[in-house]
Parts: structure tokens; C-alpha cells; sequence
């Protein structure tokens, strides 16, 4: 980890200026981390990179230090944005960070409870619609139209190339882009950066090549994969609950054009990356994060990926974001009485 501010790191890249005040919270420089045992699996190189290292716990705080520091720089006095929970999170974090007035507005009842923790803690303030995460971006949509409100949605263009270091730091530690990267797809920014970040790292000379990208939804929430917009998404993966993506176009274009696709992931599929890289791995990543490795299981044992391949999948969010999933999924705690040979039974037999 460095403590450097990303955007002081990758400055040549982005856009920013001598006069744009940096609002940062030690965002980036995550792990990129081997999964021997899903590897032997796969039998393709896995590695992980572990968004949830970030500071709020996800991807989205490359984009945010970027959307924040260019909404200061533009003299926005409040931040907006509609949210599954992670982009919410990371918004009231570095609106707090840069005193900005912040608000989310988030499907009520469909956000994991960490991530409603974090906009109510960092002083959001919180707006909870009946109706899902694309009604919600509608109506943001509109209110940025005729207030002096910065969106920091991924339609907001700096989000996007806050994220694009995703792809530089893939490319910095394993010398070059990897064979293929698998990342889960909700609204499409994040798929969009990484493919904007490694075709600009390789035109720079900073990499030679471009991976292939395979992008997953879930199977209840796949507009891009049906090819037409889904009215009740609906899946466990609450993250990537979304029937309309703001950047799906582009996004379905990306993957096809580096030779790639888009596939459906079904909740079961997800939920057994999910426990694989919990309880072989010690990776504790949130559901939708599971969806790119589990993509990557299926897409590889049905030979699209060439064994031997070093495939990186995109871990999007913390584990901890969602622990009732984590406390539903797993084998239920024993209680017994505070003596020793209740304990030593529970243990030995
Ligand atoms: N993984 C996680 C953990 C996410 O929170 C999201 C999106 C994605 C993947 C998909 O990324 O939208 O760029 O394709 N979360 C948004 C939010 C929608 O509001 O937090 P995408």
C-alpha cells in the first residue's frame, strides 16, 4: 500500500491540473493475489485483484477521488448519486473527506448493511425509494439537471477514468496486461474503465497488449446478455441488481471487440465462487464480486479460456459489505454452556 494519493501516482494519465485540489483517502495500490486452489480448478493462472482493500471497501473509490477532487476543482457545493450501496458508500466518505453535502438515494430494503453503514455514518443524506436501482438513477438524472449538484454516478466521465488504474496497477505488477481479465457488470462503468485503462497503457508503451475481457451478470439481472433492458432484476448479488445500464452499450462493444463476451451467471453458480474463495482461498469478497470468478470456472470448463491462460478477476467489493449473506451462507454457530467439557465434546467428539 502506498500512501500516496492514486491520482498523484498515475497523474500523466488523468485529467487533472497543478490547481485541482486532490481529495483522497489512500485509495488504490490493492492486492493482486494468487488463487492456487481455484487455479489447479480452473486450470488457468487465477489471481484476484482485491478491490475490497480500498478504503470504503470497493472499486468505486478510484472513481470517487476523481469525481470528488474535479466536483471541488468545479466549485460544487453537494454530491449526488443513485446506488445498489457501494457507489453510496464511497461518495459519503470523500464528500465528508472534501466537505461536501451529500446525498444517496438506494432501493429501500435492497442495499447491504454495511454499505447503508457507511452513507449514515459519513453524514449522507439517505433516500430510500420503492422501486430499484434504475428508477433511482432517473430520478438523480434529473435533479442534477436544474441544481448545482455534481452526479458522481459512472456516467460522470471522471469516474470512469479514476478506475481506469485498476488496469495500470494489473499491468505495473505482472509486467504486462494479463491474458484475459473476468469482471462482473452492473451499471458497465467499471468494464468500460478497465478497457479504456489497458488500450491507454499499451498506447502509452506501458504494456504491450490487451487482455481479453469477459464480463458477468447475474443471470436474473443480464440485459446486456438478453440484449434488451430487464424491468425486475432481481438476484442475490444486490450490487448488480440492474435492469438498464447506463454504460451498456459501450461496455457490450469493449468485450467484443477484445474477443470476449458477456454471459449470465445463475445466483447458485455465484453463491459457490462466493464460499470457494472464502473457504479455500481466505478471500472474502461480496457476492457480485463472486460472479467474475465464478464466470471464470464455467467459461474455462467450457475451453474458452486456454489452459495455462493468466486470467485476473476483478474482486469489486469487501466481503464485510453484506454480512448477513456471509452469516446466512455459512454452518451455524453452536452455543453451549461456558465449561470445558462442552467445549472439548464440540471440538474432539
Ligand atoms: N461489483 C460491485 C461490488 C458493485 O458495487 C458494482 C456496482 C459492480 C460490481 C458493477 O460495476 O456498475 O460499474 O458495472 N455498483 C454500483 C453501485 C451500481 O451503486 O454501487 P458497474
Amino acid at each position: 500500500m502506498s500512501t500516496t494519493p492514486l491520482i498523484e501516482r498515475y497523474r500523466e494519465f488523468l485529467p487533472v491540473s497543478d490547481s485541482t485540489p486532490i481529495v483522497s483517502l489512500g485509495e488504490g495500490g490493492t492486492p493482486l493475489v494468487e488463487l492456487p486452489r481455484l487455479s489447479d480448478r480452473a486450470g488457468v493462472r487465477m489471481l484476484a485483484k482485491v478491490e475490497g482493500a480500498n478504503p470504503t471497501g470497493s472499486f468505486k473509490d478510484r472513481g470517487m477521488t476523481m469525481a470528488v477532487s474535479k466536483a471541488v476543482e468545479e466549485g460544487a457545493e453537494a454530491v449526488i448519486c443513485a446506488s445498489t450501496g457501494n457507489t453510496s458508500a464511497s461518495a459519503a466518505a470523500y464528500a465528508a473527506r472534501a466537505g461536501l453535502k451529500v446525498a444517496v438515494v438506494i432501493p429501500e430494503g435492497r442495499i447491504a448493511a454495511g454499505k447503508l453503514a457507511q452513507a449514515m455514518v459519513h453524514g449522507a443524506k439517505v433516500l430510500a425509494l420503492d422501486g430499484g436501482f434504475d428508477a433511482a438513477l432517473d430520478i438523480v438524472r434529473e435533479v442534477v439537471e436544474s441544481h448545482n449538484v455534481a452526479l458522481v454516478n459512472s456516467l460522470n466521465e471522471y469516474r470512469i477514468d479514476g478506475q481506469r488504474t485498476g488496469a495500470y496497477e494489473i499491468c505495473d505488477v505482472l509486467g504486462d496486461a494479463p491474458d484475459v481479465l473476468a469482471i462482473p457488470v452492473g451499471n458497465a462503468g467499471n468494464v468500460s474503465s478497465y478497457s479504456l485503462g489497458f488500450a491507454g497503457y499499451r498506447d502509452a508503451g506501458r504494456s504491450t497488449r490487451v487482455p481479453v475481457l469477459f464480463g458477468f451478470q447475474a443471470e436474473g439481472a443480464a440485459p446486456l446478455v438478453l440484449g434488451r433492458p430487464v424491468n425486475d432484476p432481481e438476484t442475490v448479488a444486490t450490487a448488480i441488481r440492474i435492469g438498464r445500464p447506463a454504460r451498456g452499450e459501450q461496455a457490450l462493444g469493449a468485450m467484443v471487440d477484445s474477443g470476449g463476451a458477456v454471459a449470465a451467471i445463475s445466483d447458485r453458480d455465484i453463491l459457490e465462487a462466493y464460499r470457494l474463495l472464502a473457504t479455500q482461498e481466505g478471500v472474502f469478497c461480496e457476492p457480485a464480486s463472486a460472479a467474475s470468478v465464478a464466470g471464470v470456472l464455467r467459461r474455462a470448463a467450457d475451453g474458452d479460456i486456454a489452459p495455462g491462460s493468466t486470467v485476473v478477476c476483478v474482486l469489486t467489493g469487501h466481503g464485510l459489505k453484506d454480512p448477513d449473506m456471509a452469516i446466512n451462507r455459512s454452518p451455524a454457530v453452536q452455543q453451549l454452556p461456558a465449561e470445558l467439557r462442552a467445549v472439548e465434546e464440540a471440538l474432539f467428539g
